[in-house]
Formats: structure tokens, sequence, C-alpha cells
């Protein structure tokens, strides 16, 4: 199936390793001229160079950093045709550990990161009457995990977003969704201390996934094949949601 994505523009933010840079290389492989951005500048130089993307050093865990990045994107590619936002996931908690800081921190991270890329580059999309925005959130958005409170309070309100922003837009030709992974082999998830042989035997597919295919998803979503799906959170989990 051909995308039909050549020379459209992406930013993957998030985009250096695991999920992000599983979808950035297949929207470049398919046509895209892709931008890439990360804090670690070596990582995200190294990944750039492997699929021939735009490099963006930068930190999008506060408002100063997320502004940079967009500015730097107008710069390097230009207002984005396909926006992928993505970053690393906020700090484990249960409830009882969470803090009223630690709530402004994960909001800053996950939500108003989001908002702000959003409004960046929204009304040049509706201009163009095309665009493509998918959020990378996760399946706790739906079930939630033990010690995971930011995660699972936050990425809801995403996909209440999504869902309202879709109406909005969707007469304009521009698609909003997320994604919503299970447990996906990246360095993330083999560094959370998890028994992975196990996690493994608790999902019907009986193995984690493969970055490549939640970036199969991601790249789908943000095609010219994808045209009447919007305002949607679609997991890509081996069949670990069930009946949500
Ligand atoms: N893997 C899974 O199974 C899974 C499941 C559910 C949800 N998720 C969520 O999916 C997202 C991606 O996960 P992943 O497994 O791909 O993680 P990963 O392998 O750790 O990759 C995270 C990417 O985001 C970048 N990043 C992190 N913090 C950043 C910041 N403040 N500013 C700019 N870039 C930043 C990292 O580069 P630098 O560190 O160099 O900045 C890297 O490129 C996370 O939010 C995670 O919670 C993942």
């Amino acid at each position: 199936m051909d995308l039909n994505i050549t020379g459209r523009t992406a930013l993957v933010t998030g985009g250096s390793k695991g999920l992000g840079f599983a979808s950035a290389e297949i929207l470049s492989r398919e046509g895209a001229k892709v931008a890439i951005a990360a804090r670690t500048e070596e990582t995200l130089l190294k990944s750039a160079k492997k699929i021939g993307a735009v490099p963006i050093v930068s930190d999008l865990s506060d408002r100063a950093g997320v502004l940079a990045c967009i500015d730097k994107t107008r710069d390097m590619i230009g207002n984005p045709d396909i926006l992928v936002i993505n970053t690393g996931g906020p700090q484990p908690a249960t409830f009882a550990q969470t803090t009223p800081d630690g709530w402004r921190t994960a909001t800053d991270q996950l939500f108003h990161f989001t908002i702000e890329m959003i409004t960046a580059f929204l009304e040049p999309m509706k201009e163009k009457s095309w665009g493509r925005i998918v959020i990378i959130t996760s399946f706790a958005a739906k079930e939630p995990v033990p010690n995971l409170l930011y995660s699972n309070a936050l990425r809801a309100g995403i996909h209440g977003l999504v869902n309202s922003l879709a109406s909005e837009v969707a007469e304009q030709g521009v698609t909003i969704n997320a994604v919503m992974p299970g447990f996906i082999k990246t360095d993330r998830m083999t560094s959370m201390g998890l028994v992975l042989d196990k996690v493994a035997a608790s999902i019907p597919a009986k193995r984690l996934g493969q970055p490549s295919e939640l970036g199969d998803l991601v790249a789908f979503l943000c095609s010219d094949r994808a045209t009447y799906i919007n305002g949607q959170a679609i997991a890509c989990d081996g069949g670990l949601l069930q009946g949500i």
C-alpha cells in the first residue's frame, strides 16, 4: 500500500529512540521529510543520520524548550504536515507518592507540551486543508497501571482532547488520533525493572511488541490512506486491552 506521503514534512518528538524513532524511520522510508527532536545530542545525531532526518536538539519538559523546538522546526522544515507527539514517560508514583510539584511537572511534560505543539502547528494544517496529528499515549489511559498515577490520569485527559479536537478540525482535512502502546520492547521498557518474561506471559500474543509494529500504525494514521479515521485512541498491544 502506498501511503502517499512523499514530500510531506513531519516532526516526530522524542524521535531519537524507541517508539518515536520507529515512527520516524517508517515515515522517512515512505518519503516524508522528517525532523526528530530529543535531548541527548549524540544519540539524536546518530539516529537522524541513520534515517536521513533533520535533528532538532530540544528539551521538551518545559515551555521554553517546547517553544524553542517549534521555532527550530519552522526554520529547518517549515510547518510540518505531520506531527507525531511523543516524549518520555512521567515518574512512577502511587497516589500517596504524588506531590503538587510532581503533578505540575508531569502536566507540563505530557499535557501542556501537547497543547503547545498542537497550537503551533494546527492552523497551518487547516490552511492547507491537510494535516495529521498522532499522539503516542499508553494503554494505561484505558487500563490504569498501579504505580503510574501521573501517566494514568494525564493520558486519559489527552484522549479527551483528541476526541474533542477531532470534531472541530475534521471538516478541514485534519485528523488527530492517539495510539496506545501496550508493552513494546524499547530502552524505557527494558529499564523499568519489570520481569519481561512474566509480562509477555500476561499478553494474549505471548510476547512484547516490536517498536516497528507501533511505528507502522503511526505511519498509517499519518498517511493519505487514513483520511476517515479521526478522534480515535487505537491500541497496539498484542490483545492486552479487552472489552475497553
Ligand atoms: N515502550 C512501551 O512499551 C510503552 C508503553 C506505554 C507507553 N509508552 C510511552 O511511550 C512514550 C515513548 O516510550 P519509549 O518506550 O519509546 O521510550 P524511550 O525508548 O525512552 O524513548 C523516549 C524518547 O523521548 C525522548 N525524550 C524523553 N524525554 C524528553 C524530553 N524531556 N524532551 C525531549 N525528548 C525527550 C528520548 O530522548 P532523550 O532522552 O535523549 O531526550 C527518546 O528519544 C513514553 O511516553 C512512554 O511512557 C511506552
